[in-house]
């Protein structure tokens, strides 16, 4: 799967930089051509000349070569590379990549990279758990960018915990995974749409919910990693979606997603609604700021457009319709209800009964339930793993349509 693959290995400063000696080695056994990037502090811990020798070519350290004069160009490396394996990745490094600092070769070529990137963060296990770092590595992954997670074991600093570079043929079996997806939605167009909606109730107050979004981005990012072309219309949230194969467009308001959907649907193969769309909003719009007079405020609200039972209508032969549920209770027969009203081929039924699903958080619980009422259920997963299992069920239906 990596045969012939161009892959840049970057190399920062932590101890275990001597192990990417043996991932080097493991990148070119596999076929693929690398070329080496380091930081300045990476070759304190690990000789050039020795990725040099085993990478068959010069390895980048500096934005220039100060014997010839020649420029290295960051944007360049970041266009020749089908994958950008940062491993070991130091917290020093992850902050810079986080907040987009450009002081040296390798986090230069990752602002300008466009493939996809992996990290192998490797570092002290207080480091690691440290809020900032585990911040940045959110930053990091809501971009898109494949955290391959350390393991447990001895640190070089004599302490046990998470905190070691996963080994070197963990990583090369991450990225060959990662390849060897089939693309098996290419020429597809997908809508999907995400995050919560925001209603104005007056230019500084709002009816909203605590949908982050990173559902529908997993899926729409899973989407395109397989090939397809996605249309993700999103509500406020503080997530991007900047690669290639991703039209994001930004929304406020049910409405606006509403019009967006109606317009993009037509030309989709797929459509997946993770959105979580206020079903209703308040009837007039304040045009200044609401003053406190009374002992209550009333806030009249009528309905929005039910997007999913719209789109459910227009549905042609072919076309796919996944929705989503989010229930506190009841919740197979409120999901059954609505995948009948909206005319879904299946919904995610995701309970906020079960700790570490739903709102906010990086993981969900789901079943799959299907309009004969068959269900598909599943553990604990992380939102990346939750949305391949939604693309490969949406595979298989377009298969079979
Ligand atoms: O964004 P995250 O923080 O990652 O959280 C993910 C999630 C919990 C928001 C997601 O997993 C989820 O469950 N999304 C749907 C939430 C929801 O609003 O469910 P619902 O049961 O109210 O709606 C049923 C379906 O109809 C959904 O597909 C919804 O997008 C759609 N709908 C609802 C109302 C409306 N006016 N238009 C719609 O299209």
């Amino acid at each position: 799967m990596l045969k012939d693959k161009k892959i840049l290995l970057g190399i920062t400063g932590g101890i275990a930089a001597y192990k990417s000696v043996y991932l080097l080695r493991e990148f070119v056994r596999s076929g693929a051509q690398v070329r080496v990037i380091m930081t300045p502090m990476a070759r304190e811990f690990v000789g050039p000349l020795t990725l040099a020798t085993l990478s068959h070519h010069p390895v980048y350290i500096d934005f220039f070569d100060h014997t010839t004069g020649q420029w290295f160009s960051h944007v360049d490396l970041g266009l020749w590379a089908d994958a950008f394996v940062i491993a070991p990745l130091t917290a020093n490094t992850m902050a810079k990549m986080a907040y987009g600092q450009a002081d040296n070769l390798l986090v230069t070529t990752y602002l300008s990279a466009r493939c996809p990137v992996f990290v192998a963060p490797a570092m002290d296990l207080d480091m690691y758990r440290h809020p900032a770092v585990q911040q940045n590595m959110k930053i990091l992954a809501s971009r898109g960018v494949h955290i391959i997670e350390p393991a447990e074991g001895e640190l070089a600093s004599g302490l046990v915990g998470k905190g070691r570079m996963a080994e070197p043929g963990d990583i090369v079996a991450f990225i060959r995974d990662f390849f060897s997806t089939e693309q098996d939605l290419t020429g597809k167009k997908a809508l999907v749409t995400a995050g919560p909606t925001y209603e104005m109730i007056d230019p500084v107050r709002f009816i909203g919910n605590f949908s982050s979004g990173k559902m529908g981005f997993a899926i729409a990012r899973e989407l395109v990693r397989r090939g397809a072309q996605v249309f993700l219309i999103s509500g406020p949230t503080s997530l991007d979606a900047d690669e290639p194969g991703i039209d994001l467009i930004r929304v406020t308001s049910a409405r606006e997603m509403y019009e967006q959907a109606e317009k993009i649907f037509p030309q989709v193969d797929v459509a997946v609604l993770a959105a979580a769309v206020a079903d209703y909003r308040p009837a007039e719009q304040a045009h200044t700021k609401i003053k406190k007079t009374g002992d209550e405020l009333l806030v009249r609200l009528v309905k929005n457009p039910d997007i999913a039972a719209s789109l459910g209508q227009k549905k042609r032969p072919g076309q796919l319709l996944v929705g989503f549920a989010l229930e506190t209770d009841n919740e197979f027969t409120n999901a059954m209800e609505k995948i009948r009203k909206k005319n879904f081929d299946f919904i995610v039924l995701n309970s906020l009964r079960d700790k570490g699903a739903g709102f906010g958080v990086d993981t969900n619980k789901v079943s799959f339930i299907f309009p004969h009422g068959h269900r598909k259920d599943f553990p604990l997963k992380s939102k990346t793993k939750v949305a391949q299992d939604i693309v490969n069920q949406i595979v298989q239906l377009l298969n079979s349509k």
